[in-house]
């Protein structure tokens, strides 16, 4: 076996050479793995005796992608191109053997060889998508040619990878193989040498693609069904007319127009965005004072307290991880309606054909529904969320202190209560904590979890650590009221409430914010979430929300009867303006001396967003939040926040800080109120020329 160089390679088996690329831990393509390649591809061509190539990975997958250490650094030779110009024009056949995930330039790679083939769990992908890319090394062009034009589109527009059985049947491999991988390789490449089949070059098929020239129509129809989901994405887009090129112009021309919509994504602000957002999310896995290597509880069992909305929805999460979980109500009944919504949910997945009614019975019989105590003794972590109410939770935790055993996790789905008054309940604070799901508990990614003064280490690293394998993006916050996501909501919430008041309608607030991204406004959600949870809370708190009473006093709880801020056809969520509502705006307004004014998108879109801005700000000098990124991350999975705008403390680099510090003290002199005083962090930031970001 020869190195050609540190990760790379080469062997001779026979007539065929085999170039194992070996780049722990996910094989990305760094640069001396594309050197690897290339002069490893060299060497064999040159080599009399040898007829065929082989390229296999060692470890645990395939090329998953480009190394995101280079990222934004200087381009290194050789490129990509180069080595798939090389591989794809070598006079003698090279044959790729996957296993794991070939993905982005690593199914790239594969695709410029003559032919490929892989083991039945291998996984196949283009997912630049997800990065605001497109794929930049003749991906756009080439897997049209091997699969079709509408099913590369759908592979490289949604950017999910498809498994190898569904890889056969559209043609992207040629065979699955299974035993060891590289032999399996060796076999294919002699059996392509004895049957003396040619070099099959994805540059000149066409038969694939010259479907799609006789029906132009496929890109509209495709256009048109990927709308919604693409919405305000700039990358969707760019795919679909590299592909179209692929199908009008011939490969290099195809190959220069890929590479042009390429650099014009890279430049995007929406590809900086979300490629800032990827490291985002993972900068948020890591906790200064708990290193990766602090020993977390194994969990092997869950207990949920509650099985209202969000103890259903949280239990679901641990069976669908294949967790038992036991769920613990007052009453028979309340378990019963509990369960009863958590069978329900699961069969409308199963009628969507998403899970095998065998897969609804295993993930139900994994839950465990009693009305006895004692049954959270042996679980590792106990979730509790019942009402929201300070007594109630005490007396729930106080009660969990002398059930559970010594080393389990206490969890608490508590909103807006004190979780260092929650654990001093118990005996044993340390070994609590807050994990705040978002409804619907079963859908939501975001998990914050809430670090109480005393929670330990180790209580802190189970909660990341299960967060993730339950499907979460667990964020670490600090203890204050509404934590980081809802803390900055709030202040919206209140803007929204003044706008309708001075003159904007509840349907031109919703509409700015649907046209900056989010899938809807604040009054929509209300109807949603139901307007009656509130309006009892404010009662019970003798607190007034004059427009919100006067709509929940007439019955008009949002959707669910059928009428809130917007009124709602029967069956259809669809929000609908409503005269009756615009009255009791009016009414309330001229009640309170207010002047109602037209009032532009542009103030509503400031005065709503900028406020969680300037929170945020709050909530990082008061290190309520580790770091910026991490608010970030927080509003895109917990509330819609468009990741192509990277999330609020990003999209307020993008503004300025200067500009939107100032903003705030118009507005503060316009309105003379302190709420639009900026944070000390942000107006030192704008002082200092800085953003959040890297700051
Ligand atoms: N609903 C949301 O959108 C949301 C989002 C995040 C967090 N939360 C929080 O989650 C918690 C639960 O909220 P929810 O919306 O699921 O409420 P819910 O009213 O739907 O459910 C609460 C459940 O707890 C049960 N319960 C009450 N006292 C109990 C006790 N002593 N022992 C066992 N069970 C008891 C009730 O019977 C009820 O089924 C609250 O702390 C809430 O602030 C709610």
């Amino acid at each position: 076996m020869a190195k050609i160089t540190q990760s790379v390679d080469l062997a001779a088996h026979g007539r065929v050479a085999v170039l194992t690329v070996d780049n722990p831990p996910v094989n990305a393509l760094s640069q001396h793995v594309r050197k690897g390649l290339h002069d490893g591809i060299k060497q064999a061509t040159a080599d009399g005796a040898v007829q065929a190539i082989v390229i296999v990975c060692a470890g645990r997958t395939f090329i998953a992608g480009a190394d995101i250490t280079e990222f934004g650094k200087p381009p290194t030779e050789p490129s990509l191109h180069t080595v798939l110009d090389l591989i794809e024009g070598s006079p003698k056949p090279v044959v790729s053997a996957i296993h794991g995930t070939a993905l982005g330039g690593g199914l790239e790679v594969t695709l410029a060889c003559h032919y490929r083939v892989g083991v039945k769990g291998a996984r196949f992908g283009l997912p630049e998508v997800k990065l605001g890319i497109l794929p930049g090394a003749g991906g756009t062009q080439r897997l049209p040619r091997v699969v079709g034009v509408e099913k590369g589109l759908q592979m490289m527009v949604s950017g999910d990878p498809i498994g190898a059985d569904e890889a056969l049947r559209v043609g992207l491999i040629d065979a699955t193989v299974d035993g060891d991988l590289a032999a399996a390789g060796v076999a294919f490449a002699e059996k392509v040498l004895d049957e003396k089949r040619p070099l099959k070059k994805i540059r000149d098929l066409t038969d694939k693609i010259a479907v799609a020239r006789d029906k132009p129509q496929i890109f509209a129809e495709f256009r048109k069904s990927v709308a919604r989901q693409t919405r305000g994405f700039r990358a969707p887009e760019s795919i679909v007319k590299a592909v179209e090129a692929a199908v009008s112009l011939p490969f290099d021309q195809g190959i220069k127009r890929e590479r042009e919509l390429f650099v014009e994504l890279l430049n995007s602000p929406e590809s900086k965005a979300q490629r800032y957002f990827f490291f985002a999310e993972r900068e948020a896995a890591k906790i200064p004072d708990v290193p990766a290597d602090t020993p977390a509880r194994e969990i092997k069992k869950a207990a949920v307290i509650g099985a209202g909305t969000m103890g259903g929805g949280i239990a679901m999460n641990f069976a669908n991880a294949g967790i038992p979980v036991t769920v613990v109500e007052v009453a028979p009944e309340a378990l019963d309606r509990g369960l009863g919504i958590v069978r329900k949910n699961y069969e409308a997945t199963a009628a969507r054909g998403r899970l095998t009614p065998a897969d609804v019975d295993k993930r139900m019989g994994l839950i465990h529904g009693t009305t006895d105590w004692g049954a959270v003794g042996d679980a590792d972590i106990i979730i509790e969320a019942v009402f929201e109410e300070m007594p109630v939770k005490k007396e729930v935790f106080a009660k969990l202190d002398g059930l559970a055993k010594p080393d389990a996790v206490l969890a608490t789905n508590t909103s807006t209560l004190d979780v260092d008054e929650i654990a001093a309940a118990t005996k044993r604070p340390e070994s609590v904590i807050g994990t705040h799901f978002f409804s619907p508990a079963n859908v939501m990614r975001l998990l914050e979890n809430v670090r109480g003064k005393k929670s330990s280490k180790t209580t802190i690293a189970t909660a990341m650590t299960v967060g993730r394998r339950i499907g979460k993006v667990p964020v670490l916050v600090g203890v204050c009221y509404g934590f980081v996501g809802n803390r900055m909501l709030h202040q919206r919430g209140l803007q929204a409430e003044k706008l309708i008041l001075e003159g904007a309608a509840p349907h031109q607030v919703d509409r700015v914010l649907t046209d900056f991204g989010f899938p809807m406004g604040p009054f929509a959600m209300g109807d949603l979430a139901g307007l009656d949870v509130g309006w009892r809370i404010r009662k019970g708190r003798g607190v007034k929300a004059p427009v919100a009473d006067r709509i929940c006093e007439l019955g008009r709880f949002g959707q669910k009867t059928g009428a809130g801020y917007f009124k709602y056809e029967k069956g259809d969520r669809t929000p609908i303006p409503d005269l009756e509502v615009e009255k009791i705006i009016v009414d309330v307004a001229t009640s309170m001396g207010i002047t109602r004014r037209a009032i532009s998108d542009e103030e509503i879109l400031q005065r709503l967003l900028y406020p969680m801005v300037n929170e945020g700000a709050k909530i990082l000098d008061e290190k309520i939040a580790i770091r910026p990124s991490d608010i970030d991350v927080i509003w895109v999975y917990g509330y819609g926040w468009p990741v192509y705008r990277g999330g609020p403390m990003f999209w307020a680099d993008s503004i300025g800080l200067r500009a939107l510090r100032d903003r705030l003290l118009e507005f503060k002199k316009q309105s003379g109120d302190a709420f639009w005083t900026p944070a000390p962090l942000l107006d030192r930031l704008a002082n200092e020329g800085k953003g959040f970001i890297g700051a």
